[in-house]
């Protein structure tokens, strides 16, 4: 008789446990950076740049010296006597720490002022007298390339003009030859504007350097604290075992919390001066206008159709606005990140992706919100492609992509650009989706009420995305391969601590990695506790953004469990007294092949491991699992919304949203649900509402939550979520996918397809988002198209 364990009961794979990290979450005893104090601790504030592009012609700090409580003022020509007034970005860049020459854009550091409190700190700063001669902004890459342009990056040896890179992929002649097959071109362009991952908490540290002992410890909130490690110990030029990163708990990163910001630096600099710890906490507006910004891309793409409705071939180009430096992170050798994982569902059978990356007057952007790597623009233009192609040939939106999407007896399919996607039910998606927004009912009362003079409009995304980077073979940062790893130790008791190179911002993996274990080892998820985040205790790693956490470091976590379970047969092969190969498994148990009833459970196995091991056998039962994939993994979604414009006023609103996700096995469906409404939340945000832009002189506009909004529940519209699509990922431990940025990375197009499907009788192509009322009404009432691109009036 069977006494396997039930997995669900154990909070194993497939549970809906809740969230063990929400107890101290929703009690208000997170432990945020800021909520930490060390004794003797003083505060740092920055004095940011009023302008975008200036020369600096002085800098006078003596008032600021003078307040009471200032231990000191810190600015460029300071940090350059330690080499430090510049520093390597994570794209092999360079980016200014404290400006010296110049100020390349509005909010940039130019100086900080270390005090007894932040108050004074700030206050401080304000008696700091900069003398600017005010430069041209540029503040578009059109600009940027235009005759005449003023060279942003002259402090660069050779950088004649603001291109940063030139990088193309795939067949530029078979594409050729492919359009000249054509029977319809059909053509789209436009700017996905900048967006900002907007966490609650803002970015932030506390460096600790003890003369005494020689370590820096610095509490920060960064989700890759290891590459923080690293770069410190190069920048710095510190002993890498004598640095000591701590990623607290972390309110939202979104990918904002990847990137090296000159606040974290100088902190360090300024406690190694003074030999006390120095906190830096950003404020809002310091977060809003010059944090890493993502997106700001520019998409100009046509494709190659039959008749009938087969895609022949794309040609795509993108111009990518990076602002003064280019310093958000992307695997070494994909200059625009994985934006070549465009129309990768699609069995497309050639095509040309070329990019060119531009300096201009403008905060750094380019980070990845929640993104792997530039996919969101590549699947926004995807997804706004698509449904321009099918009207271009008069066909149905679903059967064109019906017609297209990649079929199941396809894979492994190989993209034009070289992609290898392994798994997937792409049609079943979307026939579930349909059926879900009831389709073709809604295309009939679509008809009824345009003869009433009502506006309906029904938008679809279909997307697979590349979540998992590496493998190691083609993914790195700065020359470091793109694997994680996991450690796991079993106590004597049976209860577990796992440490994972990842660290959540609020992802839940403190309760999905013990749901990993206990479904490998069956202890149960509540005997093991997870901890990530501190570079002395945890295995190295390359932490978590563009939802690499499932698809990397919780295969390692499967892994290690699979090696403590490998050394644990061999205890309870001892404790039976039988040979190992009489030994069988089954969920929390190891039990004679011959006498089913004759067994040892996991924990007693862990107590032989300290107190009755075999001869010969190490004691202990803990190990280390690092985990280099074979492979990305390739969720699919499907998105259908529904919307009614006013034609009067451009406001729209949302009917019905269905979201259909396919991330292989569901470790904790709860949690997967949680991570599709939050994304669909940041979607509809992007679509319908969030503006940040920069007038003429490179102000930035909408830097404040009163123009730039956040959604709350109010305003969000309901998900209807689909979850009965399940493709395992063939080479995943445990089948699972990542799941973290589907529905923020092909959300935005299902609610723009929607608005412009409603506007389809006025031949409008396109409109930038967000789609705000007047952007809408201007296209109703104009019937053209609208672009959001900057330079904007600053009344706009
Ligand atoms: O890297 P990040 O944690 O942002 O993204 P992810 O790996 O997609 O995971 C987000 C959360 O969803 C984690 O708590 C995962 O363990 C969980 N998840 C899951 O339960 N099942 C999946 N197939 C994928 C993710």
């Amino acid at each position: 008789m069977s006494q396997a364990l039930d997995e669900i009961k154990i909070g194993g794979l497939g549970s809906s446990r809740k969230r063990v990290e929400d107890n101290r979450f929703i009690r208000g005893r997170g432990n945020y950076t800021d909520d930490i104090t060390l004794p003797g601790m003083l505060h740092m504030e920055i004095l940011r740049s009023p302008l975008a592009h200036a020369r600096i012609k002085s800098i006078d700090t003596s008032k600021a010296w003078e307040v009471p409580g200032v231990h000191l003022v810190l600015t460029g020509e300071m940090m350059a006597t330690r080499n430090l007034a510049w520093m390597p970005t994570l794209s092999y860049d360079t980016q200014a720490v404290l400006a010296t020459d110049k100020v390349r854009f509005q909010g940039q550091e130019v100086a900080c002022v270390i005090a007894d409190d932040p108050y004074v700190a700030k206050d401080a700063c304000e008696k700091i007298d900069v003398e600017y001669e005010p430069l041209p902004a540029i503040v578009s890459p059109m600009q940027a390339v235009a005759e005449g342009a003023p060279v942003i990056r002259d402090d660069k040896e050779g950088q004649p003009d603001n291109v940063i890179y030139n990088w193309e992929v795939g067949d530029a002649e078979g594409t050729d030859r492919a359009f000249a097959q054509a029977d319809v071109i059909s053509k789209l362009k436009l700017h996905y504007p900048r967006s900002h991952p907007s966490p609650i908490e803002c970015c932030g540290s506390i460096a600790d350097f003890n003369r005494a002992t020689s370590k820096l410890t610095v509490y920060m909130t960064t989700q890759a604290p290891h590459i923080i490690r690293a770069a410190v110990a190069l920048v710095a030029e510190l002993p890498e075992h004598m640095i000591r990163i701590i990623s607290p708990d972390i309110g939202g990163g979104f990918g904002n919390k990847v990137p090296v910001y000159p606040g974290y630096v100088c902190s360090i600099l300024a406690s190694i001066l003074l030999e006390r710890p120095v906190k830096w906490i950003e404020d809002k507006s310091g977060n809003l206008i010059s944090t890493g910004f993502a997106r700001d891309v520019y998409l100009d793409g046509e494709m190659a159709l039959r008749n009938d409705g087969k895609i022949l071939a794309v040609r795509m180009h993108t111009d990518a606005d990076h602002g003064a430096f280019f310093s958000d992170a992307q695997p070494s050798k994909f200059k625009i990140g994985l934006m070549h994982s465009t129309f990768a569902c699609y069995d497309v059978p050639v095509g040309h992706l070329t990019a060119r990356g531009m300096y201009t007057n403008k905060a750094p952007g380019g980070v990845a919100y929640r993104c792997s790597f530039r996919v969101t623009e590549a699947m926004f233009f995807q997804e706004r492609m698509i449904q321009a192609a099918a009207d271009d040939l008069g066909m149905d939106q679903a059967e064109f992509r019906r017609i297209n999407l990649v079929k199941d007896d396809k894979f492994p399919h190989r993209t034009p650009f070289g992609f290898l996607l392994d798994s997937g039910q792409y049609g079943k998606c979307l026939q579930v989706g349909l059926e879900a927004a009831d389709y073709q009912d809604f295309l009939r009362q679509k008809q009824e009420a345009k003869e009433r003079g009502r506006l309906l409009g029904i938008g679809i995304s279909t997307m697979t995305e590349p979540l998992g980077a590496g493998n190691s073979r083609e993914y790195d940062i700065l020359g470091i391969k793109m694997f994680d790893s996991a450690e796991l130790k079993v106590h004597m008791t049976g209860k577990a601590i796992v440490r994972t190179g990842t660290r959540g911002q609020g992802q839940g993996h403190e309760t999905t990695w013990a749901q990993i274990v206990a479904h490998e080892l069956g202890i149960p998820a509540e005997d093991v506790v997870v901890e990530e985040g501190d570079t002395d205790t945890a295995p190295f790693g390359m932490g978590t953004y563009a939802s690499r956490s499932t698809p990397v470091a919780g295969a390692a976590v499967a892994m290690v469990a699979r090696k403590i379970r490998a050394k644990a047969r061999r205890l309870a092969a001892h404790l039976l007294e039988v040979s190992e190969e009489d030994i069988e498994w089954e969920l929390g148990r190891f039990y004679v092949r011959s006498a089913r009833d004759r067994g040892v459970t996991i924990q007693e196995c862990a107590m032989a491991a300290y107190s009755n091991m075999p001869d010969g056998m190490e004691p202990g039962l803990e190990n280390t699992a690092y985990y280099d994939p074979p492979n990305l993994t390739w969720p699919f979604a499907c998105y259908i919304v529904t919307v009614e414009v006013d034609p009067q006023t451009g406001v729209w609103d949302v009917l019905k949203m269905v979201a259909v996700d396919d991330c292989g096995v569901r470790i904790n469906p709860m949690i997967v649900e949680g991570q599709i409404m939050g994304g669909l939340t940041e979607a509809y945000a992007m679509a319908n509402m969030q503006f940040i832009t920069f007038d003429a002189d490179g102000n930035c506009v909408g830097s404040n939550y009163m123009d730039y909004l956040l959604p709350t529940a109010w305003e969000t519209p309901g998900f209807e979520l689909h979850s009965e699509v399940v493709t395992p990922c063939p080479h995943h431990p445990i089948g699972a996918k990542g799941i973290g940025e589907c529905a923020a990375v092909g959300g935005p197009a299902a609610f723009v397809n929607a608005v412009l499907d409603a506007l389809k009788d006025t031949g409008v192509r396109n409109i930038d988002m967000p789609l705000l009322p007047d952007r809408v009404w201007q296209a109703i009432t104009y019937r053209r198209d609208v672009s959001g691109a900057p330079p904007v009036r600053s009344d706009d």
